[in-house]
């Protein structure tokens, strides 16, 4: 199977738009989808000043509390809240499907780990996180939305990328396009919204010639929505699988009709089979998790299935480009993203020094966050955390080595708490509290000093 890099270059976060609209998931009309700014935050965030100063301060309470464990004094729970401030020294990001979501639900224990990263720990400290699926289908917004409501909490465009994000960045490349997947006209409208020129669905192509597909019939609300043309004059440029197809015979078809004519033109044949336009894949899951048992096919088994069909066929290796995990192009993305999102939201103009990628998916996830980790791209740590809620499970060598493995994302929450503590206590052990030598401290302080899911 070809898996070929995306291009670095092509990738930059979303323009983040300073303006503030609160959306609530309960009220948002398809307006709020359409228009206005994309930015989806309570309006303090927005106007806050650097968290910088409340950062140190936080850091110092937890070292105080710290050298009272070293101390084997009492700790006392504070009666009040603190006031929340954020921590620059480190951040988290999240896959969705199989950590957070399972078959449109959410997994009981993410909505507990978002309220310790939104401030709801004994020390008040707040933790940046971005979201970074490989899923599709809809717009950006529609899907922040959609989390939103699953996790309890308001979720923006600006900390999210899906696998059709970064897809954007070729709308100027290419004039017509077919883009294939997703539900009725969803797919369309996320890449008009791209600024892709001329889009086309399959649904187009069967209302042009009901003979295409021999076994699939337009539904009457595809018969309405899908556009006439005659594709006997149209050139199709390339092809964008934006997310997983809901008819795989029919869209294979079409798809080999394209990738063996002569330029993306129907009802041609090239004689040499290297004629045809290129084609593109969000990304390249074999599987996925949803609510069966059982991890479900994904984008990645269309792809193989496609190029099995097209050798068959043509007896040539079929050329395809992936995006998403575990493309570097699609953490460089993510960093970007996530550097934008800490400076516009929580005032931090520097990057972490490490960052928790949590996943459930070993191909992709884990295999994405170290290859990364390692490359001379990444100029922090990022820190490969598998759960065992979605695709991999117990009893399973993953395939690429976490860096750590948890039962769910609520464990991986503290577990990145807990080294960072831990990180704290050890440099106050080299640096001394100001008050005399550091303290060396047993394993099992190490242990009690984590933040709590209070
Ligand atoms: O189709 C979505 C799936 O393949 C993976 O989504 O959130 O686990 O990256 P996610
Ligand atoms: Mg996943």
């Amino acid at each position: 199977m070809s898996v070929t890099g995306t291009k670095e270059t092509m990738l930059s976060p979303p323009n983040m738009k300073r303006g503030v609209r609160r959306l609530s998931s309960v009220i948002a009309t398809l307006d709020d989808l359409s228009l206005g700014p994309s930015v989806v935050v309570p309006p303090q965030h927005m106007e806050q000043p650097s968290d910088a100063h409340e950062t140190a301060a936080a850091l110092e309470m937890a070292k105080r509390h710290i050298s009272r464990i070293s101390a084997n004094e009492p700790i006392s729970t504070p009666t009040t809240p603190p006031a929340t401030s954020t921590t620059d020294a480190y951040a988290f990001a999240f896959d969705i499907d199989g950590v957070l979501i399972r078959g449109g639900e959410a997994i009981p224990e993410a909505i507990e780990a978002m309220k310790i990263l939104n401030g709801q720990n004994q020390y008040g400290v707040k933790i940046p996180y971005i979201f970074v699926t490989n899923g599709g289908g809809k717009s950006e917004e529609e899907r922040c939305l959609d989390l939103s409501r699953q996790l309890h909490m308001e979720v923006s465009p600006g900390q999210f990328i899906c696998g059709h994000t970064p897809m954007r960045e070729m709308a100027e490349r290419y004039g017509t396009v077919l883009v294939v997947g997703g539900e009725g006209e969803k797919c369309r409208q996320v890449a008009e919204g791209y600024g892709f020129k001329d889009v086309c669905t399959p649904g187009d192509i069967i209302k042009d010639n009901v003979n295409t597909t021999p076994f699939r019939k337009l539904t009457k609300d595809e018969q309405e929505h899908s556009r006439k043309r005659n594709f006997g004059e149209v050139e199709i440029e390339a092809v964008f699988v934006f997310a997983d197809s809901r008819d795989w015979a029919g869209d294979q078809q079409i798809i080999l009709d394209l990738l063996m004519s002569k330029k993306g033109r129907l009802g041609t044949r090239s004689e040499t089979f290297d004629e045809g336009p290129p084609i593109f894949f969000s990304h390249n899951d074999m599987v996925w998790a949803t609510s069966h048992d059982h991890t479900r096919l994904g984008m990645g088994a269309l792809r193989a299935s496609l190029e099995a069909v097209f050798k068959a066929m043509t007896k040539k290796e079929m050329k395809s480009t992936a995006f998403g995990k575990p493309q570097v192009g699609t953490f460089q993305f993510a960093t970007r993203l996530l550097q934008q999102w800490r400076k516009d939201v929580h005032g931090i103009d520097s990057p972490p020094q490490t960052v928790y990628f949590v996943g459930d998916t070993p191909e992709s996830d884990i295999r994405g966050t170290n290859e990364f980790n390692e490359s001379p791209l990444c100029e922090n740590t990022w820190y490969s955390i598998l759960v065992r809620t979605g695709v991999f499970r117990e009893g399973t060598k993953p395939g690429f080595t976490p860096m750590a493995t948890v039962d769910n994302v609520l464990e991986a929450v503290k577990h990145g708490i807990q080294r960072e503590v831990a990180k704290a206590m050890k440099s106050q052990i080299i640096d001394g509290n100001g008050e005399g030598p550091g303290v060396i401290l047993e394993e099992d302080q190490l242990q009690d000093a984590t933040i709590t899911d209070d």
